[in-house]
């Protein structure tokens, strides 16, 4: 990533020069791309995703919100502790690295933070992955079978063998193309030194995460001999390649 800073009064953005050059502040609202007649798609829920045909690409742009509790008291904004600490610098960087060693992610395009007093707001735009669906899309319509589940242990292994930690690891944020998989939204992510214990509860929250979807339907004893023991099968055989 070729790194370099654009500042305007309140605004800060960090972008890769190398992709995008030419990106600004207008970049970061979707009414801007709507006006293009460039947006594809607009999202609210939590995330608050819009997508659009950017001149670096198809990209997707989001908005960092809390969640949990604290998001009826803060909404979008977060404690300012520094330009490297906010969400869309790390992140931003966190996926440069992850690409830099060939880890199957989107590609970084921009990060922007914004002051206000002692807090930020902050987005981050990407490519789009085109052509694939996420794993919660696929249990859905019955497509994840042992096969998948196996796809999905050798990624994992992959990212945890470079030590990378997923601060939300769920089914929404793994994305399934035909010949690739992918993993997604990495706020609060972080590389850690891989370890047993973190590795671990990592891939319980994303077995919580199939459960919560309805991965049981079929009894307990059908997941695990179906989908959790292939899935672990294949991460155990990745991780000690
Ligand atoms: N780079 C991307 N390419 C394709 N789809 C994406 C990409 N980023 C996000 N999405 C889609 O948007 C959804 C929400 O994005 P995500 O980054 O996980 O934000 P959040 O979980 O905070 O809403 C994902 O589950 C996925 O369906
Ligand atoms: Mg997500």
């Amino acid at each position: 990533m070729q790194e370099q800073l654009r500042k305007d009064a309140k605004a800060v953005i960090l972008f890769d020069a190398a992709v995008a050059p030419q990106v600004d502040d207008r970049w970061f609202a979707p009414d801007y791309w709507r006006g293009q007649g460039v947006l594809r798609e607009q999202s609210g829920g939590r995330g608050g995703i819009a997508v659009m045909a950017t001149p670096a690409g198809e990209c997707v742009l989001r908005h960092y919100r809390r969640g949990g509790l604290i998001a009826a008291l803060l909404g979008d904004r977060y404690l300012w502790r520094g330009a490297a600490a906010t969400r869309s610098f790390a992140e931003l960087r966190l996926l440069g690295t992850l690409a830099a060693r060939g880890l199957p992610v989107p590609r970084g395009i921009a990060a922007r933070y914004v002051r206000h007093g002692l807090f930020y707001s902050a987005d981050l735009i990407m490519q789009r992955i085109d052509g694939t669906r996420t794993l919660a899309e696929c249990l859905r319509d019955g497509q994840l079978n042992s096969a998948l589940a196996g796809r999905v242990g050798t990624l994992l292994a992959d990212f945890h063998r470079a030590g990378v930690w997923h601060a939300d690891l769920n089914a929404h944020n793994i994305l399934v193309g035909d010949d690739q998989l992918y993993l997604i939204d990495f706020d609060r992510g972080r590389l850690r030194q891989p370890a047993a214990g973190w590795q671990r509860a990592n891939l319980q929250r994303l077995r919580r995460s199939l459960v919560k979807l309805g991965a049981l339907q079929a009894g307990e004893q059908v997941f695990e001999r179906e989908l959790w023991q292939p899935l672990i099968l294949q991460y155990e055989r990745t991780l000690n390649a």
